[in-house]
């Protein structure tokens, strides 16, 4: 941008920015299960949940996560494989693991009180800047800025700065963030919960990645950019071919699936069931059954399903790790996103 252009933008005024961003989120803001619902559990699990999926795949499981596990306590008493079962699907399921810990803790050592500030929410296990600034400011209106992966590309773009991973940088932005806070006891739509719910809406909605919808963005006189901003080459997707078996009998008048756990120590989707994986070589020129497309963080899988029972010898899982599982408590148990996606396609799970 030239230097003449850059000379005639306004200086960036909180207030004008706060009052402008604002009007835009009172008149603009999805309506989502978990807004104004003044429950700080709840806020928790949905922002745990908002972490790296998307919106339309949360509103469907917070839903449900909710219904199973309405409070804190009973997400404390409940069985882990069940926390799991609700979070098929969802991916990263550490997280899950993490909340389910941090519930126990809330209930534990703080008896069943969530703390108020962010600076005391950070003590929970598996809440980091994040979570505790966003519990923080829309369970209890504490004036402290999130910082997400849309916020930064919002500021950054306000701002005319290029992306800069650097922690200094991340610091920076967080200043400004923190610059653009209402201050606690600002009224109405000015509240610290709903100016940061706004920057991540913006950022969702209007300052997209690519093809940012700059005409219609309230505060586009504010901004430095006004379009797409210089970012860093992104780490390409690795694509990989796997091969699964799918096989399923009848018992007592009831389909089940074999299903085989994956180890408790595995680096990915620990404890979590999954359809047996098969070598390669193992289905080599076979035809498989159905073929699916699966995406886990930085790998693009082509996963090839086959059937028949020739090839239950070539699975090497232990036989403790195989279990045959009924078609109807398929939901109840933690199946990994691949396995329900496989069993979808295939008419033996309904979509959820
Ligand atoms: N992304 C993560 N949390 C969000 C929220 N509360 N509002 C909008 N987008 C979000």
């Amino acid at each position: 941008m030239s230097k003449a252009v850059k000379q005639t933008q306004p200086h960036l005024d909180p207030e004008t920015f706060r009052e402008r961003l604002g009007r835009w989120y009172g008149e603009s803001a999805r309506k989502l299960p978990w807004r104004g619902v003044n429950d700080p559990y709840a806020t928790w699990l949905s922002e745990v949940m908002l972490q790296q999926t998307r919106v339309a795949t949360v509103i469907e499981r917070y839903t449900e996560f909710m219904e199973k596990f309405p409070t804190v306590q009973t997400l404390a008493a409940g069985e882990e494989s069940d926390v799991l079962a609700l979070w098929s699907g969802l991916g990263y399921y550490r997280r899950a693991r993490m909340l389910h810990k941090g519930a126990q803790y809330v209930v534990q050592k703080l008896g069943g009180v969530m703390p108020r500030t962010a600076a005391e929410l950070l003590a929970l296990p598996g809440v980091g800047d994040y979570t505790s600034a966003a519990i923080a400011s829309i369970a209890f209106g504490e004036s402290v800025a999130v910082l997400d992966g849309n916020v930064e590309r919002v500021l950054l773009r306000i701002l005319g700065e290029a992306e800069d991973k650097s922690g200094a940088a991340k610091k920076r932005l967080t200043a400004t963030a923190q610059s653009l806070m209402p201050l606690r006891g600002d009224k109405g739509r000015n509240t610290a919960g709903d100016h940061n719910q706004a920057m991540m809406e913006l950022g969702a909605t209007i300052c997209l990645p690519r093809g940012p919808l700059c005409l219609q963005c309230p505060v586009m006189e504010l901004c430095r950019t006004r379009g797409e901003h210089p970012t860093a080459k992104r780490e390409t997707m690795r694509q990989k071919r796997v091969a699964h078996l799918l096989e399923t009998r009848t018992r007592h008048g009831a389909t089940e699936v074999l299903l085989e756990r994956r180890a408790a120590d595995a680096s990915l989707m620990a404890g979590m069931l999954e359809l047996p994986p098969l070598s390669l070589d193992a289905v080599d020129a076979m035809e498989p059954v159905v073929q699916v497309k699966h995406s886990i963080t930085n790998t693009n899988y082509q996963v090839d399903v086959f059937s028949g029972k020739v090839l239950r010898k070539e699975i090497p899982a232990a036989k403790s790790a195989l279990l045959w599982v009924g078609v109807k408590e398929l939901n109840e148990v933690p199946i990994t996103g691949l396995a329900r996606k496989v069993l979808v396609k295939v008419g033996v799970l309904a979509k959820r």
